[in-house]
């Protein structure tokens, strides 16, 4: 199996995708950050032996496969896009007909709740909110259902909230159909 792990840092995921992938399968990393792709770099040699493992340094819109993967993974990488439609679309470009494509991410604009509240856990947490808005400057961060629904016409997400007061928990769930022409 081949997978693309899109924005993958110092390689944790692929490194996770390697290990599951064996010895028969391929995992390419990329990233636009050089510091984190040389340390993902060494970190493939020493920790992974006999993987078939490569990691690119490129911006993600600017990466084509040259042989289309079997999935694509991406954690923590949507969220820090200024259009994540694009970079699903795009994603899903890299992957052929019937693949996978997955990612994990975090909203940061639902607070979450939990109790004793107000310790210093919380406290960081409206923090990284707050830095992220600032960064940005478009409003609360996070990943924004309405832009997925319509952006481009090829994904849907599902936005529910469940649990009273408190314990209220929020869940998105992200699918799309993509037709390869
Ligand atoms: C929060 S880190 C997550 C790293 C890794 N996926 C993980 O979960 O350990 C986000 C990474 O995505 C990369 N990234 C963000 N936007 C990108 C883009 N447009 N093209 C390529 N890499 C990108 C950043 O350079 C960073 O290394």
């Amino acid at each position: 199996m081949r997978v693309l792990d899109i924005g993958c840092g110092m390689g944790d995921v692929s490194l996770l995708a390697a290990r599951l992938v064996g010895p028969s399968g391929h995992v390419t990393g990329i990233d636009r950050d050089l510091v984190v792709i040389e340390k993902a770099r060494e970190r493939g040699l020493d920790e992974v032996r006999g993987a078939d493992i490569e990691f690119v340094y490129t911006e993600l819109l600017n990466f084509h496969a040259d042989r289309r993967f079997d999935a694509v993974v991406g954690r923590y990488v949507l969220m820090f896009q200024p259009d994540p439609v694009d970079a699903i679309v795009h994603a899903a470009k890299q992957v052929r007909p019937g693949g996978i494509v997955v990612f994990h991410e975090s909203d940061l604009a639902t607070r979450i709740q939990g109790y004793p509240n107000g310790t210093l856990f919380y406290r960081m947490c409206d923090l990284i909110a707050e830095t992220e808005r600032c960064r940005r400057g478009l409003g609360e961060p996070g990943l924004a259902p309405d832009t997925l629904i319509h952006g481009g016409g090829t994904s849907m997400a599902h936005d529910q909230s469940r649990g009273p007061g408190r314990r209220r928990i929020r869940f998105l769930y992200l699918s799309m159909a993509y037709g390869h022409s």
